[in-house]
């Protein structure tokens, strides 16, 4: 529900509550944010896999996906990674301030398409964001789907996101495998890359669909090793996050192939991704 005069105009949204999830130079910081355009407010609506370009006025924008389930009322979720100029100002914002939002932008997951099927979510650092309105969105409707089975890694125990919500899935009984790359005192889970996780819990590909989001060497790996389970091009699903400017398909700055990215994107299958070379490159 972008502004119809002007796709380039956003809306203010206040921060409600903000934290970090990781830390070090490239912490993560998550923002809880409620539109202050009351009409705004109770319009909007967007898709597990949507975008939006976040910013802080004065400063710039830059995309970044929801990273609440739209079953997650009454607020947006975005989790910020501080790479360089626009994500340094914004973690500099705290619960009271403003930021900008332009929204929402891009395709979603085709979540009516899986009913009925086993979701496998493969999630790697900050990619664990947009899997995160997936497993949310499932996890509320979970009538409508088969098992869901969550599996994620980080570098170490301090790098993942969303950690206060494991203990919720292990409750809950959603199964949850989670990763770190190197060994550490008293960690109970798998030591070891998130490719290599994959193919110790071995999902079956039968009725199922793997979605993966993380860096691109991860996923290129986790791709190869799903298809030596099994799993065909078209039951794995992907975001890509090329760089963008405008993120509503005029600029040019993002296409791979003869897709925008912004646009036909960021969630591809990977029968789609195959017939464009760019797209892993
Ligand atoms: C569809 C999409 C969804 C995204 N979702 C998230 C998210 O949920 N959380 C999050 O933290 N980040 C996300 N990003 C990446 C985020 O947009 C960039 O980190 C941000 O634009 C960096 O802005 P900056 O001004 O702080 O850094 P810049 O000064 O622009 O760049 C700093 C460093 O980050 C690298 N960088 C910048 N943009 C990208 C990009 N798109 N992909 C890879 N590297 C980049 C640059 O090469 C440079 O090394 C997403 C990007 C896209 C395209
Ligand atoms: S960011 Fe402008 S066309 Fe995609």
């Amino acid at each position: 529900m972008m502004d119809d005069t002007n796709p380039y105009l956003p809306y203010t949204a206040k921060i409600l509550e903000a934290w970090f999830e990781t830390p070090g130079d490239r912490c993560i910081k998550t923002f809880k944010v409620s539109f202050e355009d009351e009409k705004v407010r109770d319009t909007w609506s967007h898709r597990p896999g949507q975008c939006a370009m976040v910013g802080r006025l004065g400063t710039g924008e830059s995309m970044f996906c929801i990273s609440s389930s739209p079953t997650e009322e009454g607020y947006l979720r975005f989790s910020i990674m501080r790479a360089g100029k626009n994500t340094a100002a914004l973690h500099e914002l705290e619960a009271g301030d403003t930021m900008t939002v332009r929204g929402p932008l891009g395709n979603s997951f085709p979540v009516e398409e899986w009913e009925g099927k086993n979701i496998i979510t493969i999630g790697g650092g900050i990619g664990q964001a947009p899997l995160r309105p997936v497993i949310n969105y499932i996890r509320a409707n979970k009538d409508s789907y088969g098992d869901l089975t969550v599996l994620y890694g980080a570098r170490t125990s301090e790098d993942h996101c969303f950690k206060g919500e494991f203990e919720e899935f292990f409750s809950e009984g959603t199964t949850c495998h989670l990763s770190v790359d190197v060994e550490e005192e008293k960690w109970p889970h798998f030591v070891g890359f998130v490719p290599t996780l994959l193919m110790e819990v071995s999902p079956s590909p039968d009725n199922a669909i793997a979605v993966t989001c993380g860096p691109p060497v991860m996923i290129n790996f986790v791709v190869q090793n799903l298809e030596k389970l099994g799993f065909a091009p078209e039951q794995i699903y992907t975001t890509l996050e090329e760089r963008m400017k405008c993120g509503i398909g005029k600029c040019g700055r993002c296409n791979i192939g003869n897709l925008y990215v912004c646009k036909d994107g960021p969630v591809f299958s990977y029968a789609t991704l195959k017939k464009i070379p760019e797209a892993f490159a």
